[in-house]
């Protein structure tokens, strides 16, 4: 029989139906067993009665987390026993077939709680049943519910989501690179992308004007409760725009995400208040204020920008170096200073951070787009013409080649997600997170790898000195 939807149950009373799914719950009366199965729509208590034998003696048998076809007929609970609290309080399912689709082991910590109180490296070791818990469903499906909309939003806007590759090279985006090794070219490697930054403003060279992508970006840093090694980032970038162009689409975006998917949220202050990188250092000691006014509400939504930040800092050698990247254009008013001073100290850039209750949950900027600003820009960080030519020579011939001003913006999407799920760790909201440091437990990895791979990739470990 075609199956049913344990969540439509309730518009089949009175008739046989066939579920599939998971033995939530099993209690044993004797005579009566009562099953809560789960499907990914919800729960239904089953009753098993010893007049339908055969199921009586499978039920007998069945454990948690065991996977199940049950047959049987959709009854009205009496009176006295609907539950409302429960999902398909109203109804009973009496059982007159089971059949077992798969056994399970004794699941190694309970599924059916928050699991907070759970160790988190259990949790990540036996991740396929950690998924499997309420909370984390609803994280891992809320999600999906977030991109789509804003995939659905920015397309009904004439952009184009565009894969981007992800065997690259280095890109200066502030952290260290994933390296692989090539197997064809001897001694040389691919990078990992840190961002599609380059590749998305190619795709403004190339002329496709308005692009995004949910594009995974890996970085090899320590890991925090908002920092994975390997995330994803709303990535987008549109050509003719001005930074106040970008900033209102990512507004509209996001009040409109807010108030459609989660109207019980109540966002602070819109238009999404400016704060300069001077007042925002001066008054809250951070470039990521929580402008919050009641921090205990988790419907309290506090949007900010972050702007007029400085270009460049200084480095602990004493050149300079970019404060959030290298391809931006400086504000208008600066771009004289930055192209016939070294006044560079107090040039400002185009950057602008979108800050949520205290996380940055975005940031882009304005790009030079004249192959001549991005020279100079790499010329004050200390790079020689010729090293220019050697890392950026792509860049410089592309922006030579007819590109229009451009700009864009990249939202850390895993800290949107875990902010409007109110949950304390982006982890909770990404299906296969990583470790503090680094590791996938439950495929054990990184991992040690053969001779001959190693061999094929030219590469030869030194062994650490070993300690006595
Ligand atoms: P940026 O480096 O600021 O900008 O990254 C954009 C956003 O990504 C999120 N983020 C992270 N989230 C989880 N784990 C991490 N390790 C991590 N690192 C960053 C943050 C951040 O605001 N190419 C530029 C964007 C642009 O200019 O368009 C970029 O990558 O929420």
């Amino acid at each position: 029989m075609e199956r049913t939807y344990i969540g439509e149950l309730t518009s089949h009373e009175g008739k046989t139906v066939t579920i599939k799914g998971w033995v939530d719950v099993r209690r044993d009366h004797g005579k009566l067993i009562f099953l809560d199965i789960r499907d990914m729509t919800g729960y239904v208590q089953c009753v098993v009665l010893p007049n339908h034998a055969d199921a009586h003696t499978i039920a007998t048998d069945l454990r948690d987390e065991w996977v199940v076809e049950v047959e049987g007929i959709v009854n009205a609970r009496p009176e006295r026993m609907i539950n409302s609290d429960q999902h398909n309080g109203t109804i009973e399912l009496e059982a007159t077939a089971i059949k077992v689709l798969n056994k399970a082991d004794t699941p190694p910590f309970d599924v059916r709680s928050d699991g907070r109180d759970i160790g988190e490296e259990h949790r990540l070791t036996h991740r396929y049943l950690d998924l499997r818990r309420p909370r984390m469903q609803r994280n891992i499906r809320e999600r999906h519910t977030i991109v789509r909309f804003a995939r659905n939003w920015l397309s009904d806007r004439m952009f184009t989501e565009i894969e981007t590759p992800l065997l690259t090279k280095s890109t200066p985006e502030g952290a260290r690179d994933f390296i692989v090794p090539s197997r064809l070219g001897e001694g040389v490697f691919y990078a990992l992308p840190q961002s599609p930054q380059q590749y998305k403003q190619l795709l403004m060279a190339a002329g496709m004007e308005k692009y995004f992508q949910f594009a995974k970006c890996l970085r090899d840093e320590d890991t925090r409760k908002d920092r994975q090694p390997e995330f994803t980032q709303l990535d987008m970038e549109m050509s003719f725009v001005t930074q106040e162009d970008v900033m209102a689409l990512n507004e509209a975006l996001l009040i409109e995400l807010v108030t459609t998917l989660y109207p019980e949220k109540k966002i602070q202050q819109i238009p999404f208040p400016r704060i300069t990188y001077s007042d925002a250092m001066e008054k809250y000691g951070n470039d990521r204020p929580d402008i919050r006014i009641n921090k205990d509400d988790p419907h309290e939504l506090a949007f900010c920008w972050v702007i007029d930040f400085p270009f460049f800092e200084k480095t602990d050698e004493g050149g300079w170096t970019f404060t959030h990247n290298p391809f931006s254009a400086p504000i208008p008013e600066h771009l004289d200073t930055l192209m016939n001073s070294d006044n560079v100290g107090s040039i400002l850039t185009t950057q602008y951070d979108i800050v949520l209750n205290g996380y940055e949950i975005g940031g882009g900027s304005i790009r030079a787009h004249d192959p001549g600003v991005l020279k100079r820009v790499l010329n004050i960080m200390g790079h020689t013409d010729e090293k220019i030519y050697e890392d950026f020579g792509h860049m410089l011939r592309a922006l030579a080649s007819g590109t229009p001003p451009h700009g864009g913006i990249a939202w850390g999407l895993d800290r949107l997600v875990s902010l409007l799920m109110d949950e304390p760790n982006i982890r909770e909201v990404i299906a296969f997170a990583k470790t503090g440091e680094g590791r996938d437990l439950m495929m054990d990895s990184p991992s040690v790898i053969k001779q001959d791979q190693l061999s094929d990739l030219h590469l030869t470990i030194s062994k650490k000195e070993s300690k006595k």
